[in-house]
């Protein structure tokens, strides 16, 4: 019997096809922050290098994994494409990746500054303020803290339509402002 379709409880993870497994390895733990949690092992049926990575949540719990690598068979050599936001061809744009609170994303935009990474974007959206940089594969990844519900709970749509562009180099691009808009049944007003 055709019934209708269950509600999701959202995004569970990601995996990646990337070039260089262990490039891409140190990528995701030494810069981005994942601990690595498990790895397919060698079996004679299968060739796939694989492994798994999680965040960790308050209780200091990790999940079975948030996000996976999987080394593609093809030439390893072949550049990556620089990554935009546009979306030029079908495929993974980005990845968002939140850190718990502002403190911890702010420390970990120093830290990415400090390494070298560069910002393509830094964008305050109305639910998230965010910036985004990519991988050694050019995935696109958006480094994130997400803002007090009471902000975007009202109103997604207008939340979601909300952007402002910021620096993306030097010490603005360390500057955070915390006067969020806040979107309602109300015209967007500052806190
Ligand atoms: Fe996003």
């Amino acid at each position: 019997m055709a019934g209708s379709a269950q509600t999701p409880r959202g995004v569970n993870h990601l995996v990646l096809n990337v070039r260089d497994l262990e490039a891409s390895h140190r990528f995701w733990t030494e810069i981005i922050g994942f601990r690595c949690v498990a790895e397919l092992k060698p079996r004679p049926d299968r060739t796939i290098k694989m492994r798994f990575y999680s965040g960790v949540d308050e209780r200091g719990d990790v999940n079975h994994h948030d996000l996976a690598l999987m080394q593609v068979s093809g030439d390893p050599a072949a550049p990556p494409e620089p990554w935009t936001l546009e979306a030029r061809r079908p495929g993974v744009n980005h990845v968002a990746i939140q850190y718990p609170d502002r403190e911890t994303w702010l420390k970990q935009v120093e830290f990415l500054q400090a390494k070298g990474v560069t910002f393509h974007r830094r964008i305050n959206h109305g639910m998230t303020h965010s910036v985004y940089v990519s991988d050694p594969d050019g995935h696109g990844i958006e480094v994130l803290y997400e803002l007090p519900r009471e902000v975007w709970g009202d109103d997604i749509d207008g939340a979601q339509n909300y952007a402002e562009r910021l620096p993306t180099e030097g010490p603005e691009a360390l500057v955070d402002a915390t006067d969020y808009p806040v979107f309602g049944k109300e015209k967007a007003h500052a806190v």
